[in-house]
Formats: C-alpha cells, sequence, structure tokens
C-alpha cells in the first residue's frame, strides 16, 4: 500500500478536490484505494456523497483510539474507501494531547491493513497541527496541491521544513514527491512566474539529503473549471458529474501520474541519482506501466498477490478508468466482514 498526504496548510488550494479526484480515477481504474478524511471540515466525506452528521465518528475514533480503522472505513465507490470526519475530529488534538506516541496513532491504526489497498489517500486539514502530524507520520508520500497566485509561495517554506522535521524524526520513509499546480491558468503570467519560483527552490535542493530532494512539479496540472466546483454539493466525483470535462480529464493525468510514479515497481527502476525531472523527460506525462492481472470485477479488499522480482512491474494494472455512471450516488455500506466476504452478495455499487 502507497500511503500518500494531500497536504497544505494553506486553505482552499485544491487538496480536497485533488483527494476525491484522484482516488476515485485510481479506484475506477482498478486499484483499490481508501481515501482519508483526517479534516474536522468533513469536505471529503460530502465530497464523495456521505453526510458528515450521519458518520458515527469515523477518523476521530480512529484517532482517539477507540475504534479499529477497519470498524470505520465504508465502501463508498466500487474500489474505494472512506474512513470518513465529522466536525467531532476537532477534539481530538486536545483530547490526545497528554497521549504518549500520539503523532503515530494513524500509522499504528492503518498498518494492519497494509496489504489490503493499493493505495492510501489523506486529505489533510489546512493546519501543521497533530492531525498532520499523524498524516505525515503515516504516508511515505506528500503532495502538495498549490494555487500559484500571489503569496502562493508563503508558508511553502515552513511546510517543507515541518516534513523534513517528521522524515528526520518520527518517519524515515517519508518524501515530498510532487508539487500539483491547481486552479492553474497558464495564460497569465502570474501562475508562470510562481511556477518558475518553485522550480528553482526545488533544484536548489537536489542532491541535499532534504525531504524535498527529489521532489517535482508534476507534468500536469488541474485547469480551474467551474464543473470541479459543482461536482461536490452533488457528492460526486467529477468523473460522475461530467467526465468529458477540462476538470476529468486533468485528474485522469493526475491519476495516471501517482499511479506510475508512486508504485514501488517503477520506482525500482529509477537509477538512485535521477532527479524526478530526469525520470520522466520535461513536462511529458507519464505512460501507464505494463499491466496486469488484475480482476475486472468488483472485490472487497484481499491481500494482492505478491508478484516475485521483475515481475513486479508487471503486476500494475493497466491505467483506464472504466465507464462510471451518471446516477445519483447511493447508500454507502460500511466496510463489515460480511462485506469483506465474495460470497456475500455485492453492495449497491456492484453494478458500477
Ligand atoms: N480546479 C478548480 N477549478 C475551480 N474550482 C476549484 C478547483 N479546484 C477546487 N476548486 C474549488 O475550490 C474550493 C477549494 O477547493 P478544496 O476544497 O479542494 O481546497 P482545500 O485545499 O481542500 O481547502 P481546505 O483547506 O479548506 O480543506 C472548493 O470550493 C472547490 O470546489
Ligand atoms: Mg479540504
Amino acid at each position: 500500500m502507497r500511503t500518500i498526504a494531500v497536504l497544505n496548510q494553506k486553505g482552499g488550494v485544491g487538496k480536497t478536490t485533488t483527494v476525491a479526484n484522484t482516488s476515485a480515477a485510481l479506484a475506477a481504474s482498478g486499484s483499490r484505494v481508501v481515501a482519508i478524511d483526517l479534516d474536522p471540515q468533513a469536505h471529503l466525506t460530502i465530497h464523495l456523497g456521505l453526510e458528515p452528521q450521519i458518520i458515527e465518528a469515523g477518523s476521530y475514533k480512529v484517532l482517539t483510539q477507540s475504534a479499529q480503522f477497519e470498524e470505520q472505513i465504508m465502501l463508498v465507490r466500487p474500489n474505494l474507501w472512506l474512513l470518513p470526519a465529522n466536525i467531532n475530529l476537532v477534539g481530538a488534538e486536545s483530547e490526545l494531547v497528554s497521549v504518549v506516541g500520539r503523532e503515530t496513532i494513524l500509522r499504528e491504526a492503518i498498518e494492519s491493513s497494509e496489504d489490503k489497498f493499493d493505495y492510501c489517500i489523506i486529505d489533510c486539514a489546512p493546519s501543521l497541527g497533530l492531525l498532520t502530524l499523524n498524516a505525515l507520520a503515516a504516508a511515505e508520500e506528500v503532495l502538495i496541491p498549490l494555487q500559484p497566485h500571489f503569496l502562493a509561495l508563503q508558508g511553502f517554506g515552513q511546510l517543507l521544513q515541518t516534513v523534513d522535521l517528521v522524515n528526520k524524526r518520527i518517519n524515515p520513509d517519508l518524501k515530498v514527491k510532487g508539487i500539483l499546480l491547481c486552479m492553474f491558468d497558464s495564460r497569465a503570467s502570474l501562475p508562470n512566474e510562481v511556477r518558475a519560483d518553485i522550480e528553482q527552490f526545488l533544484n536548489n535542493a537536489r542532491g541535499t539529503n532534504s525531504a524535498w530532494a527529489q521532489a517535482k512539479i508534476l507534468p500536469t496540472f488541474i485547469r480551474r473549471n467551474i464543473k470541479l466546483a459543482e461536482a461536490p454539493s452533488y457528492g460526486k466525483t467529477i468523473f460522475e458529474y461530467e467526465q468529458n470535462c477540462h476538470g476529468a480529464e486533468d485528474y485522469k493525468k493526475v491519476a495516471e501520474f501517482v499511479h506510475a510514479q508512486f508504485h514501488p515497481a517503477v520506482q525500482t527502476e529509477v537509477p538512485q541519482s535521477a532527479t524526478a525531472g530526469e525520470i520522466q523527460g520535461e513536462d511529458e506525462p507519464v505512460a501507464a506501466p505494463e499491466p496486469s492481472s488484475q480482476p475486472e470485477t468488483q472485490t472487497p479488499p484481499e491481500p494482492p498477490a505478491e508478484p516475485a522480482g521483475d515481475e513486479q512491474s508487471q503486476s500494475m494494472p493497466p491505467f483506464e478508468i472504466k465507464s462510471i455512471p451518471q446516477s445519483e450516488p447511493q447508500t454507502p455500506t460500511e466496510f463489515t466482514p460480511s462485506n469483506k466476504d465474495p460470497d456475500q452478495p455485492e453492495t449497491g455499487y456492484g453494478e458500477y
């Protein structure tokens, strides 16, 4: 399982939109994805069609160690599970203040599900508090959505320093993998200037031991698109709401990038000295790797068959978003032992 924290302490930069749509695209292409809502605003939960008021506790219960991770996750689309949030999560920070090891609770909670999912994607709150530290302690990769406007880089250094600190003290596997430019207008000069500044900043870190030494700006960016802003109010992903818009096109490319770049099989092919830019060539989207024996049908999480050695790269599913119906979201089903059983009837999303 690759665990990716989508993080920026600035508000409204596109974190939740990125988690919802990237998770949906990865799930629709056959990967088993669990998304975690680690923001008391519960925007991811709402975006994926759930009402936070009916959520008993979700991520709050997991962080306060009063429930197991798998008891709290819900199947919200085929191949896509969600650990939902509600406003209770606000209390978690103060309740945990005297708990020893409070930064690693989430990491320990998801550890036993390692083999059940291909991706765990965490939507962080716009802060660098304890909730975000839990995300950073649990993740291997950080993806930073950034809106390239005036002051976009203000706080960016602090964000990277925080990741670096967690990397040095709590989680040596943690790396900033990518910067995703959201609501980007390539025709305007300011976004391009901001982009150049970030590139310069990242280039200065190449070859150092900082946690962002290999970070790169994703070769694809997210255009400003009204459909992306409308979809959450219907509880739909962009692929369900309007699959032929720019937003859907852009997030499909992000998912392709994540699928290729973040997959361990691909990483093993990367020479140690190569930077992310060298890996794939400037501004060229990465082709999805060769494919695989991923089952066609929707099945509950089960440990994937371990490929041996060089065959690992062949285990990657082809990146293809299968058809997504335009119907209203249906009632999510709890992830319980009964819907983990392949002999049980499928959930309401079975026909997806
Ligand atoms: N590319 C886009 N084009 C137009 N609107 C967008 C785009 N991406 C996101 N939005 C809208 O901008 C707002 C902020 O996006 P989003 O909620 O994803 O940001 P966030 O970083 O998660 O915010 P917060 O820090 O509050 O959690 C939302 O209303 C969202 O629908
Ligand atoms: Mg958000």
